[in-house]
């Protein structure tokens, strides 16, 4: 069946947050595993706003933590599809922080994940064509085949 293929737009998503004592590390910093979960909430829920189908996170590429995140400040993950292949589609999450009591904002992460579509007995299934409208779109979808070419290699070379 042809799925009408959907733009970034539709499912960009933004998650917005304050850390908490309960999220963080004796230095008041926020859990490097807690930014990972909401990266990998954020990240799911664009590829569910884009696919409307069950997902599986299939690869997360190389994670840095360029700055801390304070108890106090606010957590921003912006989520986006940035290229879709068969069954399996790419998201980028940025994330941000901002200090509640002056508004700055720094880029503290950004990450690559895959999920790959499937239906409720496990089987995988197509995922709507994204429509790439700018130069920049199609950047960014070229790249992420080159990335799924290397995730690719890098599975098969662990079997
Ligand atoms: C991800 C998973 C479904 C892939 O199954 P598989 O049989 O190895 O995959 P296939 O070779 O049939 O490939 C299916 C699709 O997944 C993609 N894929 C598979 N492994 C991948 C990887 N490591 N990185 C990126 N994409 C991957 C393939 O490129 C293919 O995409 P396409 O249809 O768009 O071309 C399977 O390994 C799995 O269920 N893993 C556990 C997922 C999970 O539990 N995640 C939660 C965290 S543990």
């Amino acid at each position: 069946m042809t799925q009408a293929p959907k733009r970034s737009s539709e499912s960009e998503t933004e998650m917005v947050q304050v850390v908490l004592p309960n999220d963080a590390n004796p230095l008041g910093f926020i859990l490097g595993g807690t930014v990972m979960h909401l990266i990998d909430i954020a990240g799911a829920i664009a590829c569910h706003r884009h696919s409307r189908t069950l997902l599986v996170t299939a690869a997360v590429d190389d994670l840095q933590f360029l700055h801390p995140i304070k108890v106090g400040d606010l957590i921003i993950l912006k989520a986006r599809v940035t290229c879709v292949f068969n069954t399996s589609l790419e998201a980028q999450v940025d994330v941000y922080s901002e200090e509640t009591l002056t508004g700055k904002r720094q880029l503290t992460s950004r990450a690559f994940l895959t999920f790959v579509a499937i239906d409720k007995d496990g089987q995988r299934v197509r995922v709507p064509p994204l429509v790439v409208e700018t130069d920049e779109g199609r950047r960014v979808c070229e790249e992420a085949h080159a990335r799924r070419a290397e995730r690719l290699r890098k599975k098969n070379r662990g079997r």
